[in-house]
């Protein structure tokens, strides 16, 4: 079994990189890390960096998970191959481009391309934000999926997830104790459905809905509550269609053994327990 410590970043592809860069800082509030030619790296946390803008097509979308060593990671790969899903091992470019010691590609049953790396760098350093949006740190991700069941099986079985909840068909799954790092929605295509980052409090996730609304963002859902993790959220339209959700308050689940998933019915009230109305297609009723 391939154990994920936690996810380590998001490399997506834009048509228009002054404008992603000037989203990032000026509305989402990251912290531009560094810029080469081809990408913009940008932190949200202690870390070197959690979300890469690249100069490459809109759809294309890479997920970074750290495992807690170079000998896992050797193992990992080897895993993979028996489970016939062909492994990549990262060039010394390639690595430097990520910021890790060694890393191995493949693409998950839907196609989106996972990235399993070692030894990521540290920054040595707290994150200093661009506005003062309240972020604490990345979190999670909503990935497309094709086949909800299968991708749930590969997630559980080959790389160690658990569900905590279902929404429908959707599975959210947790890799440590925060209630959901992954999730898994229905859709014909692979990539990144959301990105998440989490804030301090309510009154960042007010502030922002405000500030969002003044600046002209499109508003995709709430501010709202979400019944299965308990999180406040809201969700929003960013560059090249992405959504960005901030939310905070999400539950943890310390003893694996006290919990067992729940089935949420597919409609608005499992998405939002406050009445506000998704415009994400995914999430729509
Ligand atoms: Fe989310």
């Amino acid at each position: 079994m391939i154990v994920l410590k936690d996810i380590r970043y998001v490399r997506i592809g834009t048509s228009d990189m002054d404008n992603a860069v000037r989203f990032a800082t000026r509305i989402l509030g990251l912290e531009v890390e560094s810029q080469d030619r081809r990408a913009t790296y940008l932190r949200s946390d202690a870390r070197d960096h959690t979300l890469v803008y690249l100069d490459a097509p809109a759809e294309d979308h890479t997920i970074g998970f750290d495992l807690v060593s170079l000998k896992e990671l050797e193992t990992a790969a080897a895993e993979l191959e028996n489970a016939g899903f062909p492994v990549h091992a990262g060039t010394t470019a390639e690595c430097e481009q990520r910021r890790v010691k060694a890393f191995v590609s493949f693409r998950e049953p839907s196609g989106t391309t996972i990235d399993l790396v070692a030894q990521p760098w540290h920054s040595g350093r707290a994150h200093a934000p661009s506005r003062m949006a309240g972020i604490t740190g990345f979190s999670h991700v909503g990935l497309y999926t094709n086949a909800p069941a299968r991708d749930q099986e590969f997630w559980t079985a080959v790389l160690s997830a658990r569900v905590s909840d279902w929404i429908g068909e959707a599975p959210l799954l947790r890799i440590d104790e925060v209630h959901h790092k992954i999730a898994l929605f229905p859709a014909n295509r692979h990539g990144v459905q959301h990105i998440n980052h989490q804030v301090e409090s309510i009154d960042d996730i007010m502030r922002s809905y405000y500030f969002l609304r003044e600046q002209g963002v499109r508003i995709r859902f709430g501010p709202g509550r979400h019944p299965t993790s308990g999180a406040m959220f809201l969700y929003f339209e960013g560059p090249d269609g992405m959504t960005y959700e901030y939310s905070t308050g999400v539950r943890l689940i310390k003893e694996e053994s006290d919990y067992a998933p729940r089935q949420f019915p597919f409609r608005s009230s499992s998405f939002c327990m406050w009445g506000s109305t998704p415009d994400i297609p995914e999430f729509k009723t």
